[in-house]
């Protein structure tokens, strides 16, 4: 018998907010893709695929970033490897090790945390990466694969929005999707996964400067906050019943704060993320998955 499409599946453990919208849990749904990777490297015989992270000067957040992608890795059965320049490096520096790492063989992906300092180009830093090595589909020409509908790896933030949607079973064809935000990480490549054949929504992209901001977000039976503006959703952008997916990161006074204001979204809501343990980890399990995506490219 053919294995359950994502249709037959039960949802397993799903819970809802006190409101009653299905929580998008993002921290169970990665750690139930880590466990399927790590059972499928143990099936393929446990071959040594490694993970590189690269990490330069001392942002605390991005330092505990990359600290969380190099434990994810190992869990998955991955190997990370991690190379560390001070806040001081130069263009030359930069560049110098990640070409290495590009060059290594032992090497199957290689992530650059971002922002890198002040004074440093990131866009030349990221063309040095090779697409097969690219797990997080950042680069001009991964983006251009994308773009053009040719195998190649997703930014993982929007695959994981992406994924997310798939393992709550959220409808997505036919569905009216808005996306606000523009960038390169999140907004734009969402905007592709979300109409692209097999996702099949209508999207619309809205961004800090769309007028009427609330009736367009109103449309959405999807709705991915991705522009950074703390607790800028509320319940009037909401239709009754959409899924919201809330990929903004603020950092206020108050701590980190996403892009939704959840405590009242919730109410109106059908599904929703949390935040913190939203699209967070499932970033990182996505990274996780085209590390091991990239390693099957690289060796047929
Ligand atoms: N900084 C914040 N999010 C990301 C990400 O997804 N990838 C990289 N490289 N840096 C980030």
């Amino acid at each position: 018998m053919l294995a359950a499409t994502s249709k037959e599946r039960t949802l397993g453990t799903v819970e809802h907010t006190a409101g009653g919208a299905i929580l998008m849990d993002g921290k169970l749904v990665r750690d139930e893709l880590i466990v399927q990777l790590a059972e499928q490297v143990a099936a393929d015989g446990s071959p040594e695929v490694t993970l590189a992270t690269v990490l330069v000067g001392d942002d605390k957040p991005s330092r505990v970033y990359v600290g969380s992608k190099r434990k994810k890795a190992v869990e998955a059965g991955l190997q990370s490897r991690h190379v560390e320049l001070g806040a001081d490096a130069t263009q030359a520096e930069v560049q110098a090790a990640v070409a290495e790492l590009a060059a290594d063989d032992s090497v199957h992906g290689i992530l650059v945390q971002l922002p890198l300092p002040d004074g440093l180009d990131a866009e030349a830093v990221l063309n040095l990466i090779p697409p097969e090595k690219d797990v997080d589909g950042l680069t001009e020409r991964s983006m251009g694969r994308l773009v053009r509908g040719k195998p190649g790896h997703v930014p993982c933030t929007p695959l994981g929005v992406m994924r997310l949607l798939e393992r709550y079973e959220i409808p997505t064809s036919g569905k009216k999707a808005v996306v606000i935000g523009r960038s390169t990480l999140v907004g734009l490549p969402q905007v592709l996964l979300l109409g692209r054949k097999g996702a099949d929504a209508t999207v619309t992209l809205a961004h800090s400067r769309t007028a009427d901001l609330v009736s367009v977000c109103r449309e959405a039976d999807i709705l991915v906050a991705a522009v950074g503006m703390a607790r800028l959703i509320t319940p009037d952008h909401v239709k009754p019943g959409a899924a919201v997916l809330d990929v903004g990161i603020s950092r206020t006074e108050a701590g980190i704060v996403g892009d939704v204001d959840f405590d009242t979204v919730q109410e109106v809501a059908g599904a929703i993320t949390p935040m913190p343990g939203g699209t967070g980890p499932m970033t990182i399990a996505c990274l996780m998955q085209n590390t091991y995506a990239a390693y099957k490219m690289l060796n047929g």
